[in-house]
């Protein structure tokens, strides 16, 4: 059988009889990896005598058919092809690389003969794009993290985006040759990132997140240093964190229930001086910031007033004092003046020194 199709080719290729006599579209014809191409005639349904289908330029039968016959498939092609006996066309299945070449098809309809040629492309689809970020969350800031963008399929060609922008390599950014692997460090470095992978016949696309941990660091305490008694003050903590950072708030050596960045007061007193020391902490790492802010509550309006209370006071002092030494010095025979509160009776008894620089203890006595 072989030696009658390689003798018959030869006559058909040799005759010139069915030259321009075209039944095959121009190509090439384009099909996917394990996909199926229909090598599809131009004639109409007839009755044909013989079709033989062959591949590459030394001729592999792919099916020979004769109408006295019915078809023979070649070895390789057992399984993976239709033929229609009326047009000659032919559905090739499951393609594969080796697929890739040139195709022939004779036809005999009674006394006439068709030779065609056609080329197939085989193209593998892209398929199962992923990326692949390590190390595993959480991706702290300093480590280096690499992202890989995989697929399967021939030919393929690799575009990186991060949040809808091109992604080339630059100071912090490395983008290997191939552009399968993505290196970032920085915290700015967070972002959607986006693989497309692309070849002849299709595309598709990967993404994922990279949420980079760090903080907090950059802390600082916004607020007066100095204020008068009585004055409002505020005091602000800040610092760059991922996540965003908790805060507490220590002033002197007590800690200040709660947990905002600010910490607040409308009235100031003496006791708000000192040291505040507002704390930063990164929940997802644990690492924690302080910084320091000092305080001084200046009293001038508050010292002014005790200076005057206490003058007020000494002068009051003194009045009384040489009030009861005179009336003491008048009452000096008995000494003791005797008050009744409810049904007790007390008596208060001086000791008396005609010398009145030099007092002398008083005493209350009970009396039963
Ligand atoms: C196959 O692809 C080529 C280019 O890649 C194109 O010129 C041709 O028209 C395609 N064939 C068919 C049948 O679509
Ligand atoms: C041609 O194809 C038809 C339909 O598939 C089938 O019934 C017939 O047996 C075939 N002829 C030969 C000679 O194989
Ligand atoms: C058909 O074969 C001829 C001669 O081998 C070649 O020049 C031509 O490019 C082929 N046509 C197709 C569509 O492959
Ligand atoms: C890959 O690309 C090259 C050149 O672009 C091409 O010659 C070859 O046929 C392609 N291979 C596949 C399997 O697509
Ligand atoms: C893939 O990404 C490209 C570039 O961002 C976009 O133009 C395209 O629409 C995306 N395709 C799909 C299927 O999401
Ligand atoms: C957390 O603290 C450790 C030890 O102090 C330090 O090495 C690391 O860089 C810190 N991490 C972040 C994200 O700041
Ligand atoms: C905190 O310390 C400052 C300075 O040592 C002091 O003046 C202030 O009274 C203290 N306040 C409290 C509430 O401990």
């Amino acid at each position: 059988m072989v030696a009658s199709v390689v003798v018959f080719l030869t006559m058909a290729i040799l005759s010139g009889y069915c030259a321009g006599l075209e039944v095959l579209p121009p190509g090439p014809v384009n099909g996917t990896l394990g996909g199926n191409v229909f090598f599809k005639t131009t004639i109409n349904p007839t009755t044909l005598s013989a079709i033989v289908w062959t591949f590459g330029d030394t001729p592999v039968i792919i099916v020979d058919f004769l109408s006295s016959e019915g078809p023979v498939t070649g070895e390789g092609y057992v399984g993976r092809i239709r033929l229609d006996n009326s047009t000659g066309s032919l559905e090739l299945l499951k393609l594969t690389i080796a697929d890739n070449g040139e195709y022939r098809v004779i036809l005999t309809e009674s006394d006439l003969m068709y030779l065609s040629n056609t080329s197939l492309n085989v193209y593998e689809t892209v398929s199962g794009a992923t990326i692949t970020i390590t190390p595993n969350p959480p991706i702290i800031e300093g480590g280096s993290v690499t992202l890989t963008c995989d697929v399967a399929g021939f030919n393929i060609t690799r575009e990186w985006m991060k949040d809808g922008h091109p992604v080339s390599s630059g100071d912090d950014i490395i983008l290997s040759e191939d552009k399968r692997v993505l290196s970032i460090k920085k915290r700015t470095d967070s972002g959607e990132y986006l693989c497309r992978v692309s070849n002849h016949v299709s595309s598709e696309n990967a993404s994922d997140t990279v949420n980079v941990i760090y903080g907090p660091d950059g802390m600082e305490i916004k607020g007066p240093n100095e204020i008068e008694v009585g004055q409002k003050f505020t005091l602000t903590c800040s610092a760059y964190s991922n996540p965003p950072t908790s805060y507490t708030w220590m002033h002197n050596e007590t800690e200040i229930p709660g947990h905002s960045p600010e910490f607040a007061k409308e009235k100031s007193e003496h006791s708000d001086s000192g040291d505040y020391t507002c704390t930063a902490t990164n929940d997802v790492t644990g690492n924690k910031t302080s910084v320091v802010h000092k305080l001084s509550v200046k009293g001038k309006v508050n010292g002014l007033s005790v200076v005057v209370i206490t003058g007020t006071v000494i002068i009051v002092l003194l009045v009384v004092e040489v009030a009861v030494s005179v009336a003491v010095y008048f009452i000096k025979k008995n000494g003791v003046f005797s008050i009744t509160a409810g049904n007790r009776q007390y008596r208060l008894c001086f000791h008396i020194d005609l010398n009145w620089s030099e007092k002398g203890p008083g005493y209350i006595s009970k009396a039963p």
